[in-house]
């Protein structure tokens, strides 16, 4: 596996590859990898020739009180991972090259980023689309894998993708999941045992969602009621959003039908924001 720093340099190997005729497949990432992170880097592998991989922690997604100067990382780790897993290129540019001081560009999907994090979250997913935007300019890749434990960010991603006609086949990875249920996240590592239990609020509580929508409840607001009793009853769990969109256009649903999707962002113990989601009609 080769470790590119110099965007300039990732440039022109991305350049090199294609020339060769040979397909990239890229997954993006901000590092401190788990097993989700590692499916992907799998999944990417299945539809391309060369497996690239980003590690940068983008400053331009954090709010200001969130956890960037804090955000995990293991470097050697992550290269062993990567490695492991038949990466070929793990992109690891700084800050600075990223983002020189003259830097003036925003990449920004309109309405879509308004609903669900984007609301508690202002700026991010302009962060995200911004470095989004700028890796694919410099990786060129064929295709591009993205979790839909972030089915905000995958929805968004997409947009940009088609009316900026990027060329890119973006591919959805399920989420990748602890045995208890709890959806894998490099922020799981702020959790201490206690913690650990109330954040199983969030996967119990899309469960019990699937239950109640099974039994044949679509009354939206009864079951985010419900759902705030349920995930209340954990003593670290307090509660961002239960939302109930469509699964297509992020917009709020009152009638659940077998395209809506449950969306949680629940902050435990006070500092660990973690999301879930899930498809009422779906298995998992
Ligand atoms: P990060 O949180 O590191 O996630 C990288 C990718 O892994 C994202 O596509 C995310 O959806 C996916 N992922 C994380 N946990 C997952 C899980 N449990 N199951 C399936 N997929 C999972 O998302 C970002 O970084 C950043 O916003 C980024 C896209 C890299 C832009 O900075």
């Amino acid at each position: 596996m080769d470790v590119i720093t110099r965007p300039e340099e990732m440039a022109a190997r991305s350049r090199q590859i294609r020339q060769q005729g040979r397909r990239i497949g890229f997954v993006p990432t901000m590092g401190f990898f788990h097993e989700g992170h590692l499916a992907l880097m799998r999944m990417a592998a299945r539809h391309a020739d060369v497996v690239v991989v980003s590690l940068f922690v983008n400053p331009i997604q954090f709010g200001e009180n969130e956890d960037l100067d804090c955000y995990p990382s293991n470097w050697q780790r992550d290269c062993n991972l990567a490695e492991q897993e038949d990466v070929a290129i793990l992109f690891a540019p700084d800050r600075g090259a990223m983002y020189p001081d003259d830097f003036k560009t925003t990449v920004s999907v309109a309405q879509l980023p308004r609903y669900l994090c984007g609301a508690d979250r202002p700026g991010h997913f302009d962060g995200v689309t911004t470095v989004v935007c700028k890796l694919f300019n410099l990786i060129r890749p064929h295709a591009a894998v993205f979790g839909e434990k972030d089915y905000q960010q995958l929805a968004i991603i997409r947009q940009m993708v088609r009316d900026l006609n990027m060329g890119v086949d973006i591919l959805a990875h399920p989420i990748v999941r602890e045995p208890d249920g709890l959806a894998m996240s490099s922020r799981n590592s702020y959790l201490d045992k206690e913690l650990r239990k109330s954040a199983l609020s969030l996967s119990r509580a899309a469960r019990l969602a699937r239950q109640r929508f099974a039994d044949g409840e679509r009354d939206t607001g009864v079951l985010a009621r419900e759902l705030t009793k349920y995930i209340q009853g954990y003593p670290a769990a307090r509660i961002n959003y239960i939302s109930f969109v469509d699964s297509r256009t992020l917009a709020p649903v009152e009638h659940a039908d077998e395209n809506t999707l449950l969306a949680l962002a629940v902050t435990i113990g006070g500092k660990v924001r973690l999301i879930d989601n899930t498809l009422l009609a779906g298995t998992d």
